[in-house]
């Protein structure tokens, strides 16, 4: 059976890159699969978050998912820390995965920085808990966007290793050869890795301490427009053929940011544009993303505007999910042999 799960961390400044890379595809694979989406809050303090804040990011992603199409009466939706058995199981992945395996994630390292003695545990744990996010639900397919390629390489393994560790007992039960199925990352579509419009070499971000790196989901048109305008280009107008974008990062991220927005190939942009210069370019770029945009934010601002009707979807959707979770549990907890009640 096929099932999809995802999740989005409420850190705050959702951005396009979380739109054209992950939600706008949740909202495609509802149309063909069952759906889970997740708002990840427990993965969210393995860094610091202000408590007083932290409800509100929860409930605008959850705005997020409703208003760019998710159902949540047709998926489930729901926030992470109401469904105890996330970190349950992830707690029994702890005891499956390796030292070395974690110790090679580039994500660690990167948000760990130099001071590593001074990470929380958390951090370094954090793709044991995604592992148990997805297979909780025994998910099969995870639309991500690139960054998170590791991870869901690190899940596979993590399934693959309880597998093998308890094959016997797994079998015993009833379960046939695997319990854990091997979760297949969708990394597709032409905005798997949408970059900073500061920098096109380096990943657009939430943490980025500058706002004009980013599109936020909450920005008006006259900031999406000034950030656009603001956004770094080099001196050539745009070239006719996708090679001609080689060595142009920043050219490149432009255009393929117009291309999702569009949801055409590169090389249409280029038929279009080719030869033009990016002020043209980018007017026409700013119409687009203001376009797709702006319906989003207005149905953000009048959902986060009543938070108890966010609050009762999260409730119903963090029911039906911990009805699938529980399951999973006790045949975890007899696939280890705990003594658990009947
Ligand atoms: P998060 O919250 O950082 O990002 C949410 C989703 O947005 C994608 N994304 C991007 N896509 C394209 N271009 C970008 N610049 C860009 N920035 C972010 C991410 O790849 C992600 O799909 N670890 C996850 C959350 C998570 C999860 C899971 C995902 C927790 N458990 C289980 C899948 C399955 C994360 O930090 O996403």
């Amino acid at each position: 059976e096929e099932l999809v799960f995802s999740g989005v961390q409420p850190t705050g400044n959702l951005h396009l890159g979380n739109y054209l890379g992950a939600i706008s595809r949740f909202v495609t694979m509802q149309e063909n699969y069952s759906c889970i989406y997740c708002v990840v809050d427990l993965h969210a303090i393995t860094v610091p978050q202000d408590p007083r804040l932290l409800k509100d990011q929860i409930r605008e992603v959850t705005a997020a998912f409703i208003a760019a199409g998710i159902d949540p009466k047709k998926n489930i939706v729901f926030n992470q820390s109401q469904v105890p058995q996330h970190a349950e199981l992830a707690w029994v992945f702890n005891c499956v995965a390796r030292m070395g395996w974690l110790s090679r994630m580039t994500q660690f390292k990167e948000k760990a920085g130099k001071d590593r003695e001074n990470a929380s545990v958390g951090l370094f744990a954090y793709p044991t808990l995604m592992a148990a996010d997805i297979l909780v639900y025994r998910a099969t397919h995870v639309p991500v966007g690139d960054d998170q390629k590791q991870h869901l390489e690190l899940s596979r393994d993590i399934a693959q290793k309880f597998n093998n560790d308890w094959a016997e007992m797994i079998a015993e039960l009833g379960h046939g050869a695997e319990y854990f199925p091997q979760p297949e990352p969708l990394i597709q579509g032409p905005a798997t890795r949408i970059m900073s419009l500061r920098d096109g070499t380096k990943k657009m971000s939430k943490s980025d301490p500058s706002d004009y790196s980013r599109i936020n989901l909450t920005d008006n048109a006259d900031t999406i427009a000034q950030k656009v305008r603001k956004a770094k280009t080099d001196p050539e107008p745009l070239p006719g053929a996708l090679e001609g974008l080689e060595g142009r990062p920043e050219a490149d991220n432009l255009v393929g940011i117009f291309a999702a927005l569009r949801d055409m190939p590169r090389q249409s942009v280029l038929d279009e544009f080719g030869g033009a210069q990016f002020s043209t370019f980018k007017g026409a770029l700013v119409d687009l993303a203001v376009e797709t945009l702006a319906p989003i934010a207005g149905e953000m601002r009048r959902l986060t505007a009543d938070p108890g009707h966010i609050d009762a979807i999260l409730a119903d959707g963090a029911g039906r999910a911990e009805a699938i979770a529980s399951k999973t549990m006790n045949d975890v907890r007899d696939i280890l042999g705990f003594v658990r009640r009947p």
